[in-house]
């Protein structure tokens, strides 16, 4: 017999452009106990861009082993089938899902993602804006195209994101579909290089979009503060393990002193940042 949540699912399939839906119990989770510093995220859900490998997917796993319901968005929906199943579930009610989509295209961003999820999940209140792209070339070797499309992945899809998240939360609650209580966190990854000290060759227009997400972050807030609704910014320094790490020359870093964290420390971050209740704050790691 087919259940409500069942039936939901199948209408989200019907508008993102790929959904899946998995009820897996991954056999390495530890059924999570709260403490008084912890919050549970039990019934919420989370939208994590960037989320079927490295950064995004380190914390989507954090996220899941406190309960939350995970989305995760990227490109390649083979990755993404995989990925979803090093996820936590921790309760039978938990469920996650994942969406393929390009984040170059920006005018479906509502329709394509945001409405399915709404439609379709109880208690949206996490966004984490990580997708990323990277760039190693000097500006006048780098095409038009990568340029619009660093900015438009690691800055205006994060923008658009967070301003459909907002309305639709505020609808929500409006509607009373939320009581109120549960805030909504938006947590966006920038970069220790959008950090005024720091200056890497080749990463010009990288270098920019993440300033630029530090500046949202920072501005966002003013229009949001009585809202329950938390913008935060993360910067964090070098993660090797990552493709984008695997790119990076670790000469020029180290000359300019920047140093090597790990996964789990942004991961831990990013929950602390929940945990803590904190709002238009700029964190390195
Ligand atoms: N690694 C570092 O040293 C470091 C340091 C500071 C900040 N960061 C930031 O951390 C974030 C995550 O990076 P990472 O190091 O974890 O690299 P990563 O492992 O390469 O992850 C990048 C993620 O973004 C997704 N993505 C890339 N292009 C996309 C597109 N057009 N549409 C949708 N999704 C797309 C990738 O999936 P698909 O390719 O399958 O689409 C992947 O899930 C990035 O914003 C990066 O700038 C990284």
């Amino acid at each position: 017999m087919m259940n409500t949540k069942r039936i939901r699912t199948i209408q989200l399939i019907k508008h993102a452009t790929k959904f899946q839906f998995n009820k897996h119990l991954t056999g390495l989770c530890y059924r999570y106990y709260s403490t008084s510093l912890e919050k549970s995220l039990v019934n919420q859900t989370a939208l994590i861009t960037g989320g079927s490998k490295g950064i995004g997917l380190s914390i989507a796993k954090k996220l899941s082993s406190r309960g939350c319901n995970c989305v995760l968005l990227s490109r390649n929906d083979k990755v993404l089938a995989k990925s979803i199943l090093e996820l936590c579930l921790i309760n039978n009610l938990q469920h996650h899902s994942f969406i393929a989509y390009d984040l170059n295209d920006l005018k479906n961003i509502e329709t394509k993602i945001v409405d399915p999820i709404f439609t379709d999940f109880t208690n949206v209140s996490i966004l984490i804006n990580c997708a990323g792209k990277s760039q190693a070339s000097l500006l006048p070797f780098t095409s038009i195209d990568d340029i619009c499309s660093l900015v438009n992945i690691n800055l205006t899809s994060a923008m658009i994101l967070t301003k459909f998240f907002i309305r639709n939360f505020l609808k929500e609650r409006k509607n009373r579909k939320n009581n109120g209580e549960i805030p909504l966190n938006i947590i966006n990854i920038s970069s220790i290089l959008a950090q005024d000290q720091y200056s890497i060759r080749g990463t010009s227009i990288y270098s920019t979009t993440k300033l630029g997400i530090l500046g949202f972050t920072k501005n966002v807030t003013q229009d949001i503060k009585r809202d329950n609704i938390r913008c935060n910014v993360i910067l964090p320094s070098f993660v090797k393990e990552t493709e984008i790490g695997s790119t990076v020359n670790e000469e020029l870093l180290k000359e300019q002193g920047i140093k090597t964290v790990t996964l789990e420390d942004v991961a831990n971050k990013v929950i602390n940042v929940i945990d803590k209740d904190m709002n238009g704050e700029t964190i390195i790691v």
